[in-house]
């Protein structure tokens, strides 16, 4: 069969190293070319260069002015919480109690389910997130409607039921077969088509020992699932964990006791964790996802990047869904970067661009699948709109550097500056002018 290519012009940016710990960590093409066959990144690289090499009839779509990054990835979302996304409380605790539960209570019912998944998928298009690590409910429908829809749209995500069978709500209780039920799922779903399976405790104290013992169980007999779960969010929480776990080192130490720390494991939030904790993130291989939006939001607290980089912590971030407060990669970093600031740290626009794409790929353990632009790797990517908005495009007009541009797209770039969305290679997104 004659191979399917298509090629896209504009300047691309994208990374093979941490910026924080690599000079020369990126790649700018100011007049690049992106060339896809069936679906994979075939070249990236200077249009003078690459267009030669285009087969005859290829005429390469026109971005110029723009700039094409590979989708941005946010690796820790709830999608049943779409539903409630703003919703006032002082905190973690009463915010689960009040709002979450109670919305997510109705996720057993498909056509429910199916109607959200879809409004979730289609604003995450919007903001250019081509992947995301989702917590479904405790309905294994939940998990189902999610698949079925990304499916339909052959999008690379990554879901799981949540596992939670005590101090919750008894219409979200698993009564036995939790960790069952996961099992099945993770028959029918891990590694079919562009899906892919997480675990997902949902945090320690609403899981009894013996489902947190079987999830370790289970994460070990499919050791190339995903794990997900939330860990020292908020400091309420810790003591409560504290108070059930008297034996645990730390919060963390309680999911290391249970078999639950290993590449793939994804730990959302980590505020409160001490330098033994970041280290033992690091020599088990765990990540972290950062959620600004949500940490600033319920006041849980200000994530130490510097304290991470100093363990060389796998990072990522997050938007949290429904306690963040924003679908777009480009606002969390916006946030992460006064985050950072607050507690004396600095993160330059080069490394959040980083954290969202070749970073969260290495966090999850897909380097080479998504996240960049290397050959082979999944023709996920978005164009982003220098001059999407009449502010980016006076402020973007006089810049110096590239940092500077990519500054100005994190601090003032929302949705608006994501012209369009491809994913293995089809166009799945684009902005109304
Ligand atoms: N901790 C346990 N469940 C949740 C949740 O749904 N959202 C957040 N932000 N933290 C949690
Ligand atoms: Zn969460």
């Amino acid at each position: 069969a004659t191979p399917n290519v298509q090629a896209y012009r504009a300047s691309l940016l994208h990374f093979h190293a941490d910026p924080a710990f690599h000079a020369d960590a990126h790649a700018w093409h100011e007049d690049g070319l992106l060339i896809v066959e069936d679906g994979r990144v075939k070249a990236a690289g200077d249009y003078a260069k690459l267009a030669c090499t285009l087969p005859d009839g290829v005429t390469p779509a026109d971005y110029r002015g723009c700039l094409i990054s590979p989708g941005f990835i946010d690796t820790h979302l709830h999608f049943p919480q779409t539903d409630m996304i703003a919703s006032p409380s002082p905190g973690l605790l009463p915010w689960l109690e009040t709002y979450t539960f109670p919305t997510e209570r109705r996720f057993g019912e498909t056509e429910h389910a199916r109607d959200t998944a879809e409004f979730f998928l289609d604003e995450l298009l919007r903001c250019g997130t081509t992947t995301a690590v989702v917590y479904c409910t405790v309905h294994r429908e939940s998990v189902d409607t999610f698949f079925e829809a990304s499916e339909a749209r052959n999008l690379r995500m990554v879901a799981g039921k949540v596992l939670m069978d005590r101090h919750c709500p008894d219409f979200l209780r698993d009564v036995e077969g939790g960790v069952g039920d996961s099992a099945d799922l993770i028959e029918k779903w891990h590694k079919r088509g562009r899906a892919l399976y997480a675990i997902t405790p949902r945090f320690a104290p609403t899981s009894t020992d013996a489902q947190l013992r079987a999830t370790g169980e289970l994460a070990a007999a499919y050791p190339d699932t995903f794990i997900q779960t939330h860990v020292s969010e908020n400091q309420d929480e810790c003591k409560w964990v504290g108070e059930l776990h008297p034996q645990a080192r730390s919060y963390l130490d309680v999911y290391e006791r249970f078999g639950l720390m290993r590449p793939r494991a994804l730990f959302g939030h980590c505020i409160w964790l001490d330098d033994e904790d970041f280290a033992r993130m690091t020599a088990t291989g765990a990540a972290a996802a950062v959620c600004p939006t949500s940490n600033l939001f319920l006041g849980s607290g200000l994530f130490d990047f510097d304290r991470a980089d100093r363990a060389r912590t796998q990072l990522s971030l997050g938007t949290d869904v429904g306690a963040g407060t924003s679908f777009s990669m480009l606002q969390t970093m916006n946030e992460a970067y006064k985050v950072a600031r607050l507690k004396g740290s600095y993160l330059p626009a080069l490394r959040m661009f980083y954290l969202a794409t070749l970073g969260a790929a290495r966090a999850m353990d897909l380097e080479g699948t998504i996240g960049s632009f290397a050959p082979g790797a999944e023709a996920d990517f978005i164009v982003l709109d220098p001059a999407s908005t009449p502010l980016l495009a006076r402020r973007t007009k006089q810049l110096e550097s590239l940092e500077e541009l990519v500054f100005a797209l994190a601090l003032l770039g929302d949705d608006r500056a994501v012209k369009a969305t491809y994913s293995a290679g089809a166009l799945v997104h684009t902005r109304a002018a």
